[in-house]
């Protein structure tokens, strides 16, 4: 099987925003995300990458088909709402790149994307001159009774790719559970790599 990565930026995600929303839509439904996905809310939710000229989406491709996804922007670009919890902690948000999701169909896990996908991202970051770049995580309770037995988690990729939590730095989303129709609040804590320190863990 030969996976090929694509880059795009800003208007250019335009091209592949339905398999870029089909994807999210997909792969979000799972744990811990629960995310009753629709086409309105994805077109709503990715108007600021196709707005942003210094965005980012990476795909990868299987042949004709997009069997994963994952985008950033600088956060000074990103939407208030996700500036609100930096400015609140008095960062510099000109040195920060926001990385959207990464996202990926199952049977292509564990083969190396989800590392091409950052490494991507950070590469574009370096590029724009930011030092720091942030995701954010949803937080569910550990006994959350939807939790599939045996869910293992990011955290550790995440550590291991020089990435720490950030309880300071905190957030709400808000999207639809599984079967609802209904928007809900969701806790988000973000986690953050400085690109000029080496990953430790
Ligand atoms: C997160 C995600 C993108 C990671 O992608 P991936 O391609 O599976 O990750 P990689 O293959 O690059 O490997 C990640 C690490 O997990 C390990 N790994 C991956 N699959 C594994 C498996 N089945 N068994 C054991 N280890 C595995 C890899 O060895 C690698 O370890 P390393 O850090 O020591 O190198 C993917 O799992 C995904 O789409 N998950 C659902 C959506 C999600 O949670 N996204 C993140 C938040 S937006």
């Amino acid at each position: 099987m030969t996976l090929r990565l694509q880059k795009l930026a800003g208007r250019q995600i335009a091209t592949h925003l339905s398999a870029l929303a089909d994807l999210r839509i997909r792969v979000f439904r799972d744990w811990p995300y629960l995310y009753e996905g629709s086409r309105d809310y994805e077109a709503h939710y990715l108007e600021v990458y196709l707005d942003c000229p210094r965005s980012l989406c990476v795909l990868a491709w299987d042949g004709e088909r997009c069997v994963g996804a994952s985008t950033c922007l600088p956060l000074a670009d990103a939407l208030p709402d996700m500036q609100q919890p930096f400015v609140e902690q008095g960062m510099d948000l000109s040195r920060i790149d926001y990385f959207g999701e990464s996202v990926l169909l199952r049977e292509y896990r564990g083969r190396g994307l989800g590392v091409a996908f950052f490494a991507e991202r950070e590469a574009h970051a370096r590029g724009l001159g930011l030092s720091l770049c942030a995701f954010c995580a949803v937080d569910r309770d550990a006994d959350d009774p939807r939790r599939p037995a045996g869910y293992a988690g990011n955290d550790a990729f995440w550590s291991k790719r020089g990435y720490r939590q950030q309880p300071q730095l905190r957030s709400t989303f808000s999207w639809p559970d599984i079967g609802q129709s209904q928007h809900s609040d969701k806790s988000m804590t973000f986690w953050m790599r400085d690109l000029s320190e080496e990953p430790s863990a």
